[in-house]
């Protein structure tokens, strides 16, 4: 197998982009991605996305996307895996060009969902749970993220209120973020009057709809010119795993087992383990997430999550940075996009071109992208040369 970098990036602002359709969305990142590379052309496009037949009324998007960036006659796959088809497009653009296949592939998240009242796009996003047992008994991701979380709460003695400082955090680094969602900080006060969605996630718990494309592109590293004075960002780690479906079939429903799978084989690869991680873009989802991934990838004790969070240490100038620029509460959740987004927050920051929310010295980067309710994850690590 082949060392991978990633050359270029392009991203949209998360936003209700009701002017622009799915391709040009997706048009946007990848030429932006492209252009950041120097390259006019890739041999293949992976795209991740969830909800185009039911939002869009477009399926077919690998030859859809191929043909308005220029591609016609590149290899163009669609790759679902509900929310985490993002970092999924970003493991078969890896997977490619690792083996030898592809010299250069690009990988780009595109997803539209405002354009669906908001019950439709409710009901669509529950396709990713157990139909039978979960979406068709009237579950919403929303309300499963609620059962999480009012269990763990019960389990380790939390209250609504530990939870806030993940949602402070991601607020707070999505102001210096122009692509973001929402640009306006918000405090412990406005946290705790927010209207309640499903108890005990309020607004402030819960990442937002929005649509937004984001992508990269990846080369072997052999190739690279390393005269142009760029960092070099290397994929150092990357796994996927998965869970049950539905959480009533797991053994413990408040341990991420996929996260940890994807996260023990992704660290063994770069050879490197949490205390290395400088900055974690992780799924806050919803803030019950933020704390069940922290914990699972092995950065706090098990129910401990939210003491991080309340010691300060997910901030920029923290322990474990997480959602440095904004995270999915705050720059948004377009669902199949978010797993680009992340890989190009991290290669943000491993370039020092996150402005604000700069981690100093940022070197190994970590995305974990969550599918379902925990039951497909990808964890990738990406790290400056
Ligand atoms: N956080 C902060 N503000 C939010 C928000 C969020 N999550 N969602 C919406 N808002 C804001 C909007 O910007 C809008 O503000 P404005 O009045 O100043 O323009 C206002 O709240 C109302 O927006 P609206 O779109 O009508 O909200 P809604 O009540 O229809 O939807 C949720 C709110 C939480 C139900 C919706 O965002 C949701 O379903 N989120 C979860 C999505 C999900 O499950 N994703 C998959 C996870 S795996």
């Amino acid at each position: 197998m082949r060392e991978v970098a990633v050359i270029g990036i392009g991203q949209t602002k998360v936003d209700e982009h009701w002017d622009l359709s799915l391709r040009e969305l997706a048009g946007m990142a990848v030429l932006d991605a492209l252009a950041d590379a120097h390259l006019d052309g890739a041999q293949a496009l992976y795209v991740g996305n969830m909800l185009g037949g039911s939002a869009n009324s477009q399926q077919h998007l690998g030859t859809y996307i191929a043909d308005w960036v220029g591609l016609r006659g590149a290899e163009a796959l669609h790759i679902e895996s509900a929310c985490s088809s993002g970092a999924a497009a970003f493991r078969s653009a890896l997977m490619a060009v690792s083996s030898g296949a592809v010299d250069v592939a690009v990988a780009v998240g595109v997803e539209k969902m405002t354009d669906s009242p908001g019950n439709e796009i409710t009901g669509e996003l529950a396709t990713a749970a157990d139909a039978d047992y979960e979406a068709g008994m009237g579950l919403s991701f929303v309300a499963l993220n609620a059962l999480l979380m009012r269990r763990y709460m019960h389990e380790y003695g939390w209250k609504h209120e530990h939870f806030a400082p993940f949602s402070i955090n991601a607020h707070a680094n999505a102001v210096h973020n122009p692509c973001a969602r929402f640009h306006e900080p918000i405090t412990e006060k406005s946290y705790l009057r927010a209207p309640m969605v499903a108890e005990p996630i309020n607004l402030m718990d819960a990442s937002p709809i929005g649509d937004g494309a984001a992508a990269a592109v990846l080369v072997p590293l052999e190739r690279l010119n390393r005269n142009n004075g760029r960092p070099v960002i290397r994929v150092a780690g990357s796994a996927a795993a998965t869970d049950t479906i539905a959480i009533h079939s797991r053994r413990d429903g408040l341990w991420l087992r996929a996260a940890e799978l994807s996260a023990r084989q992704a660290y063994a690869q770069a050879g490197v383990g949490p205390q290395d991680v400088d900055v974690f873009e992780l799924h806050d989802a919803f803030t019950i997430m933020a704390a069940l991934s922290l914990e699972a990838s092995g950065f706090a004790e098990r129910g401990q999550g939210p003491r991080l969070a309340l010691d300060g240490e997910i901030t920029p100038e923290g322990k474990v940075p997480i959602a440095t620029r904004g995270g999915l509460k705050a720059r948004g959740h377009p669902v199949g996009a978010t797993g680009m987004y992340q890989i190009v927050e991290l290669v943000q920051q491993l370039r020092c071109e996150a402005g604000g929310t700069q981690v100093p010295g940022a070197r190994v980067g970590m995305a974990q992208n969550i599918g379902g309710s925990g039951s497909n994850i990808l964890t990738t690590i990406l790290v400056r040369e």
